[in-house]
This record gives C-alpha cells, structure tokens and sequence, in this order.
C-alpha cells in the first residue's frame, strides 16, 4: 500500500481530493507531500498559521463636545492578525500598529474637529483611524494601495468598514477605495471637492515611498482650503528628517502635536501638516 493510499484511508478523503490538497500544502505551505505522516504535518503547520484575533478599541472621556455627533464613548471592533506577526505577512496592513492606535488616541481627543468633516484615510490598512472618524461623525473614505495591498488585504478592510457599520446605529459614512500614493489623479478627480483632514498612521517606512506619500498628501492638502494632515509616526527605517526635507521642497510646514492627550508614554508621535501660506 503505497502512503498516499495509507493517507488516504486515514483521512477518509479520495485520492484525487488527497492529491489535490497535497498539491496545494506543497505550493502554499512548504510542506512535504510525501511525509509519512501528513496528517500531523498539516496540522502542525496550521498551527503556526497566523489566525486572527479580535481586537476591541474603547475611546472615552469625561469631557463633553461642542458639536453634535462627536460621542463621549466610542468602540471600534477589528479583527486580524497580531502585531508581533505583523513582519510576517504578506501585507502589513493585516494588524493594527502603534502609530494607528496612538493617533486614534489623539483623533478621539479632537473629535470635535472630526465630527461633520470629510476626512481621507492613506495606506489605512485594518482602518482604525478612519473607521473611528466615521464613528465620531466624519464622512470618510479610508484607503490603501501598492504592492502590498493585495485583494485579501481590501477584503479585510471592507470587512472592518462592514462590521463597524452593522453595530452602529447612527449614521456611519465610511468608504473603501484603492489609492495608490503618487498615482491620485483619478482619484482627485472623483474627489474634486477634496478632504477637510488627511490621517495616516505608520506610512513612513521605506525611503522610496517618501516622495509618492508627500506627492499624494501635497496634492490632497491643495485640492481644499485649510486641510490638514495628521500623520501618526513610529521611527523604523526611515528617518522623520528626511521626509520633512521633501515636504519642506514641496511647500510643505508641520508641527509635533505635544502627548497630553494618551495618558501614558507612546512610542510614536503625531505630526500636523499644512501648506505653507496656510500656517
Ligand atoms: C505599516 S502598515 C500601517 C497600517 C495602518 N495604518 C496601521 O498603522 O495600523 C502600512 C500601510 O501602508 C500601505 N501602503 C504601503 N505602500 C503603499 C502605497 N504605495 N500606496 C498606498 N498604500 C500603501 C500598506 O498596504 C499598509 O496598509
């Protein structure tokens, strides 16, 4: 009896469909088809297959707003991959990073100035900041592009928008588009009116991604008068300095925003970008 039989009458499968899922552990997986023991050999694999996890993110103050809509409490569900998995990935926009949570901090903080704007969300990811615009009254479009952004990738981000809207009762204006930095002309076009706040969180971390991101963030900051870019900012491999010479040459300014909102140290940062004559 050769092991495939063997295998075969163990799993309780036809052969075809044994050959079929050998073929794929072997492709997808890396394992080796001819193990003696396959059936042990997927599940051990499987289990160091990321799974996702969900992820509950409550926002809360004491203090009132000013404007209607901007909720004293809010929770945005996500569900995906752990970050210490993160590197891992195919995408890194499977898991939420500490630049997103930290600005989501600050963004619930100023939701008074969120809530009734449009807001635009780049290389969201899972979408955190967006998603929690969207709940605190803003009409935003969170998006992601590139390389990285795979059809898995805007199916999970559609599925955060979907499942954040299906427990919202009030109005919850969130769309998902694909935006690619340094490649917005079509998208401008759909969006003439442009955005009131420009968010992005972790997005500086290739050097060559620099120009694209502040061409696109340059772009949407002229397409409306007095918008702002809030960018959330964990130092990986490239350095904050860097990207302010290219903003500075392309007119742009930008200030720290002090952390007296989190409550406890973070190891990110939160910058606000405007054009020049704008300051
Ligand atoms: C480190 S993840 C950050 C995800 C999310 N903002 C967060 O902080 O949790 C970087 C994101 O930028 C997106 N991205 C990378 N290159 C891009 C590009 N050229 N255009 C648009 N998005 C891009 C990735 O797909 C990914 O979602």
């Amino acid at each position: 009896m050769s092991v495939l039989q063997a295998d075969e009458e163990e799993l309780g499968l036809s052969e075809d469909t044994l050959r079929a899922l050998k073929e794929f552990a072997s492709l997808n997986l890396g394992l080796d088809p001819n193990a003696a023991d396959f059936r042990r050999t997927v599940q051990d694999a499987m289990d160091t297959i990321p799974r996702n996890e969900n992820f509950t993110f409550n926002f809360t103050s004491d203090a009132p707003q000013t404007q209607p809509g901007a909720g004293d409490a809010v929770t945005v569900e996500l569900s995906g991959v752990s970050p210490e998995l993160g590197q891992t990935l195919a995408s890194t926009g499977l898991t939420v990073w500490t630049a997103a949570r930290h600005l989501a901090h600050y963004l619930f903080h100023i939701r008074d100035q969120i809530a009734a704007r449009t807001v635009i969300e780049l290389g969201a990811g899972l979408g955190l900041c967006g998603i929690l615009c969207a709940k605190l009254g803003g009409s935003v479009v969170v998006t992601d592009g590139g390389d990285e952004f795979t059809d898995e990738a805007l199916g999970a981000l559609v599925e955060q928008v979907e499942r954040n809207r299906s427990v919202t009762a009030a109005a919850f204006e969130c769309a998902v588009e694909r935006l690619t930095w340094g490649d917005h002309d079509a998208f401008l076009k759909a969006h003439r009116e442009g955005f009131d706040v420009v968010i992005a969180a972790d997005v500086i971390y290739e050097a060559e991604a620099v120009v694209p991101l502040l061409s696109t963030v340059t772009a949407l900051l002229q397409a409306k008068p007095r918008a702002r870019f809030l960018l959330g900012y964990t130092h990986r491999n490239v350095n904050i300095d860097r990207v302010w010479q290219e903003a500075h040459a392309r007119g742009l300014d930008w200030r720290e925003i002090a952390d007296d909102f989190s409550g406890s140290e973070s190891a990110a940062q939160i910058y606000e970008v405007r054009l020049k004559e704008e300051q």
